[in-house]
């Protein structure tokens, strides 16, 4: 197995120090660190390829165009769709959601129809459901979460009826890092006759995703979760789907031909892809696509195991640190808060220490009032991050319950 140092040698930004310590990078699940090799592959294709894709015959926009094409083929690759052009290049998780609840649902949804979500959900998951609801007058539905972080599976299954039109659930909650059933979740959604969509911005950095096995209807990516660039993720859908689907946007590209009484639209993936895109990001969505297959899954899900068992045992060790929503089944999340002392304190004083976590309510303000919390404080893991690092939270939170505590 590669090692620890080697792992994290190929992160640049993680050799730093902050206020005189050694970076400890454990905020993953806003953003991973980008490895060098997506960095050297967005600014070589500025420094040699850079010109408009799908546009020229001339070399460099023929080679931006392939760089652009790869990716998109790497990404189908890795989550298991059928084809290539069953996957959208979009901003991000955020974006394709948005583009599933425009471009689907809008069109079809009438008044009594339901959407069916989940209480875990960050906004990116609950928004765009309220925006189509508030402009069709279909109703939101909301399966609960147990105490322990998992999914409520009764509840999940008392909701779902001959109105649900549509179901929508984390694959990896971002807040507190519970793995749903979702394989299970899109039977019995199906059962039902709901078409389904799986929120995967938490997942595909941390455990292998298989669309075509897990049988669901649309999967939103967020490459910035999975050592990509920022401002690029993916849309997969079924591309029996997507062909039914009319564009959400207008312009350039998603288009075969225009005059100003008849537009026709271009074919699925490009008819969702209006107007130049990020080029750069999805040809550096690609490089993470091969950091992810070179180090391998199975490196990435056994090192963040073990990582998350012994965060949880250093942190229940500390008097007044109490995990929340811990289920066992979790993708690299310790969420917790410290006695009398708010997180945004405890984050403050890490940061001192070198330490990086977020605190808050991490986009998922109906999660920490289902906990009856207003914020937490969240360690996220990563392949590149090791036991001294956990350490050294642990040191900094001590630091933290000393001054403030
Ligand atoms: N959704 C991102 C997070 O979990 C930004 O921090």
């Amino acid at each position: 197995m590669i090692s620890d140092a080697s792992i994290s040698d190929m992160f640049p930004a993680l050799d730093q120090k902050i206020g005189g310590q050694k970076l400890v990078y454990l905020d993953s699940a806003a953003t991973t660190q980008k490895p060098k090799c997506v960095i050297d592959a967005v600014t070589d294709y500025y420094k040699h390829d850079n010109a408009n894709i799908h546009r020229g015959v001339h070399t460099l926009s023929q080679r931006a165009t392939k760089g652009y094409e790869n990716a998109r083929g790497q990404i189908a690759n890795l989550v298991g769709a059928s084809r290539a052009h069953e996957v959208i290049f979009v901003r991000g998780a955020t974006e394709a959601i948005n583009l599933v609840a425009q471009a689907y649902a809008r069109p079809q949804l009438v008044e009594g129809d339901e959407i069916l979500i989940t209480e875990m959900e960050h906004h990116s998951n609950i928004v765009p459901w309220q925006i189509v609801c508030e402009q069709t007058g279909a109703s939101l539905r909301v399966a609960k979460v147990l105490d322990d972080g998992s999914m409520d599976m009764d509840s999940f299954t008392d909701l779902l009826c001959e109105d649900t039109v549509i179901v929508s659930m984390a694959h990896v909650s971002n807040a507190i890092g519970t793995i749903n059933p979702v394989k299970e979740m899109c039977t019995l959604a199906k059962k039902v006759g709901a078409v389904t969509v799986i929120d995967g911005a938490q997942a595909i950095g941390h455990l292998p995703v298989d669309f075509s096995d897990i049988d669901c209807d649309f999967y939103a990516i967020s490459g910035h979760k999975m050592f990509g660039p920022t401002g690029i993720g993916c849309l997969a859908g079924k591309y029996d789907l997507l062909k039914e689907m009319e564009p959400w946007q207008g312009g350039g590209d998603m288009i075969l031909s225009v005059s100003f009484e008849e537009t026709i639209w271009n074919e699925v993936p490009f008819k969702f892809e209006a107007g130049t895109p990020n080029i750069a990001g999805a040809i550096g969505l690609g490089a993470a696509v091969s950091f992810i297959k070179e180090i391998g899954y199975e490196t990435i899900t056994s090192k963040e195991d073990v990582l998350l068992e012994y965060g949880r045992t250093v942190l229940q060790s500390i008097e007044g640190v109490t995990l929340v929503g811990a289920s066992m089944n979790n993708a690299g999340i310790l969420a917790f808060t410290v006695k009398n002392i708010h997180p945004h304190d405890v984050g403050t004083i890490v940061d001192n220490a070198g330490v990086a976590i977020r605190t808050g309510n991490h986009c998922a303000q109906p999660l920490m009032d289902r906990f009856g919390l207003t914020a937490t404080c969240r360690a996220s893991l990563s392949v590149y991050n090791t036991t001294d690092d956990i350490d050294c939270l642990a040191k900094a939170i001590d630091q933290a319950i000393t001054i403030l505590g």
